[in-house]
């Protein structure tokens, strides 16, 4: 049976990227078949609605989504469609890899490979109970952080250690100033640690553990963090690698999942031609591991790599005078 996809094409350099991803996972033959839902600008124009009904079912229908970035009106009212999709399908698990790429403006251009795994359910990040006082003095969020949460985020990061064949985990918290929230997690964190002894666990409060990216980035396998953590986090691992047109990301949930760039809609190059689709292939990657196809997934990875050290029709963020389209045929020759 062939499985089909969900196709958020977006808006800004959308569905320039989407196009030169699509045309790559072709070359690849993966076997998916598209199916195409609107989302953001496009659909609020095309259907009075950012995020369509439509698109919901699409979603729900196929399990499985390919996500260009979306452009969320600012000030008019309108809440983050992320934000929306990821509430809407209880996609707990924010998976971000980072990896040292061959030819990118990285400090780091070898020796870094991790994955950053953030809650994307609760904590701070999704600011409930936000309040200003009437004097405008003082402002006030709750955060809450639950057992259920923290566990099953814990555990999928053990699991993704196992099934990737990855040493150790790294928690990141602060548990000795939030000592109830953070306390919490890191609480849960240990329960779940030592269900799998073979697996290292270590513990790092968050402010080292930026530091400790910075100076020696290599120490970390597995990172797994609450929501606004994670956040902060992943970028920062997206910046050691060479910054967003590599950093992909995947939204995973029981019944859902959602791949993606990390990067946004880029207006400034927007119908250009020129923006780099990598961080979309790297999504793309993931969501082949997701799919079962493990093996197409590294051969993607692979022939991103070749084409980087080839400095084969590079996007001009990397340096090249390529465009998105050339440099996406250029790494489909290597699939
Ligand atoms: P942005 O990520 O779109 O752009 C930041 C800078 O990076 C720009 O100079 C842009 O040209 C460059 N850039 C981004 N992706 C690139 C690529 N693939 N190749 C080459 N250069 C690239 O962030 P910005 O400008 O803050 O946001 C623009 C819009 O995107 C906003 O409406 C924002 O809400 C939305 N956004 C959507 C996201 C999503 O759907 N996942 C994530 C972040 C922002
Ligand atoms: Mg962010």
């Amino acid at each position: 049976m062939t499985q089909t996809i969900t196709v958020i094409r977006g808006d800004g350099i959308g569905p320039e990227i989407m196009d030169a991803t699509l045309y790559v996972l072709d070359a690849l033959k993966t076997g998916l078949s598209y199916e195409d839902a609107d989302a953001g600008m496009v659909a609020l124009e095309k259907h009075g609605d950012l995020l369509p009904q439509a698109t919901l079912d699409s979603i729900r229908k196929n399990g499985v989504a390919l996500k260009s970035p979306l452009t969320t009106p600012v000030g008019e009212g309108f809440s983050s469609i992320n934000v929306a999709l990821r509430r809407h399908f209880d996609l707990y698990a924010n998976v971000r890899p980072a990896k040292s790429f061959p030819n990118t403006k990285s400090r780091f251009p070898d020796g870094v490979d991790l994955i950053t795994v953030r809650e994307n359910t609760e904590g701070a990040y999704i600011g409930e109970g936000q309040s200003i006082s009437d004097d405008g003095e003082t402002a006030l969020l709750t955060q809450k952080i639950t057992r259920k949460g923290s566990e099953r985020i814990v555990r999928y990061a053990f699991e993704l250690a196992r099934k990737t064949g990855r040493k150790k985990v790294t928690v990141v918290h602060k548990a000795n100033i939030l000592k109830s929230t953070s306390g919490l997690f890191l609480k849960v964190a240990r329960e779940v640690a030592a269900l799998y002894p073979d697996i290292q666990c270590n513990e790092m409060i968050v402010d080292n553990t930026c530091m400790q990216l910075v100076m020696r980035p290599e120490q970390f396998d597995i990172i797994v963090t609450t929501n606004l953590f994670g956040d902060i986090i992943s970028d920062l691992c997206a910046g050691l690698v060479g910054g967003l047109g590599l950093a992909p990301g995947a939204n995973i949930g029981v019944d859902a999942a959602i791949f993606e760039a990390v990067h946004g809609s880029a207006p400034d190059i927007a119908g250009k031609g020129v923006a780099n689709p990598c961080a979309l292939l790297l999504g793309a990657a993931q969501m082949l591991d997701h799919l079962g196809q493990p093996d197409k997934a590294e051969r993607l990875r692979a022939a991103i790599i070749a084409t980087l050290e080839a400095k084969d029709s590079l996007t001009p963020d990397l340096g090249g005078s390529g465009n998105t389209m050339s440099f996406a045929k250029a790494i489909a020759s290597r699939v």
